[in-house]
């Protein structure tokens, strides 16, 4: 008899963890994943495209959730949730990330005693400032099976007093997925689409509250990233939180037609990835991308002040910069004067097989 497993996909970081996870089971006897979408991220370049980009189907139940405050967004996907696993519970649901849908979902498995597993657990940036922070804590304290992705994850939660059996290291399951979609990465060319260079220009994301929400941060970002962009032209595929920011501070218009500054809308995985990987550097405030540019050896500018990902730092070609940093640092790579990485270990594309065997062991 087959077994069903709820994996919980909700905000565009989900979908390139659990689409490994989800082919991964398929091809294994006697597990069903089922997909649910809480529906956080809607728009069709926030999702869509990325179910179709991992080879993924349409989700099996969509809880439509939508955008909303904190409490809003993570209560509406507790009510939704309660009832899908009321009528027909999973043998288990394997949430993902740090993201209101990961906490949501976990609550209301957990309080109808249903196990839950967590991968991508044991991160810390111990910055309880970061919505996110406080999600992977709780998600991680009443998880059942804790799948981490690097050795400081297992610390932390060891630290935290957690039991060791509940503790798997299975790799970065992000890796999977560039390895699964690698010949279609690499058999495109999206920069030429740009009018960009081979190695001729940087990568932005930015979407952080932190970073983007608050005029005061904005600005000076603002004009930080049209310098840089003198040295070297910068593609900044826009995130909705961001541009609605740049409107409304009336920051848009001047933005878009700075010297070497290009926008576009949400760019779905193969074509992002492409980008990435012909890129001089990145400039982000990202989780996921400072362990994509770690595993493909491109520098990494990260505007945090912390990063729950420190290998990205310590082995990686990651660095932790400020505002004030930004062109210095642009300066340093462009001069090559920036560390080379290597791959942190179980970063190699057989997560998602670690963590089918893992529940096999465990659960028969
Ligand atoms: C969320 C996650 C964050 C993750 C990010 C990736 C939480 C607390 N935050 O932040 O960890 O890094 O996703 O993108 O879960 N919007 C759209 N279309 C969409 C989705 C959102 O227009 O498909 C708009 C919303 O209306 C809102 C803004 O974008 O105004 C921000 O979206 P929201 O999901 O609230 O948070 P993110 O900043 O995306």
């Amino acid at each position: 008899m087959s077994r069903v497993f709820h994996l919980i996909a909700a905000a565009r970081p989900n979908f390139m963890k659990i689409a490994p996870i989800y082919h991964a089971m398929k091809a294994a006897d006697g597990y069903t994943p089922v997909i649910v979408h809480t529906g956080q991220h809607y728009d069709a370049n926030m999702s869509d495209s990325f179910f179709v980009d991992l080879g993924l189907p349409a989700p099996d139940f969509n809880l439509e959730v939508g955008s909303g405050t904190h409490a809003q967004q993570t209560g509406a996907v507790m009510i939704a949730y309660e009832q899908i696993i009321t009528d027909t519970p999973p043998a288990a649901t394997i949430v993902v990330g740090d993201v209101n849908s990961t906490i949501a979902c976990t609550l209301a498995a957990k309080k109808l005693c249903l196990p839950v597993a967590h991968l991508e657990a044991g991160l810390r940036s111990r910055d309880w400032g970061m919505p996110e922070e406080i999600n992977r804590i709780v998600t991680d304290s009443i998880s059942d099976i804790l799948w981490t992705p690097s050795p400081d994850g297992d610390d932390n939660l060891r630290n935290e007093g957690v039991a060791p059996e509940r503790i798997t290291r299975v790799g970065n399951v992000m890796m999977d997925s560039y390895e699964l979609m690698r010949p279609r990465i690499e058999a495109e060319t999206p920069r030429e689409e740009f009018g960009l260079a081979e190695k001729g220009y940087g990568i932005v994301t930015l979407h952080r509250p932190s970073n983007v929400d608050a005029k005061e941060t904005l600005g000076p970002l603002v004009d930080a990233l049209k310098a840089s962009a003198a040295r070297i032209p910068l593609l900044f595929p826009l995130h909705p939180r961001t541009r609605k920011n740049l409107d409304t501070h009336g920051l848009l218009d001047d933005f878009l037609s700075a010297t070497g500054i290009h926008v576009s809308e949400p760019i779905n995985y193969i074509r992002f990835m492409g980008l990435v990987r012909e890129a001089a550097l990145v400039i982000t405030d990202s989780g996921g991308i400072q362990e994509e540019t770690t595993y493909l050896d491109i520098p990494c500018i990260t505007l945090r002040e912390n990063t729950e990902r420190p290998v990205t730092v310590t082995e990686g070609t990651n660095r932790l910069a400020t505002i004030a940093d930004l062109q210095g640092y642009v300066d340093d790579i462009l001069a090559g004067n920036w560390q080379s990485g290597v791959r942190p270990d179980l970063w190699d594309g057989k997560s998602a097989a670690r963590v089918v065997d893992d529940l096999k062991k465990r659960l028969g």
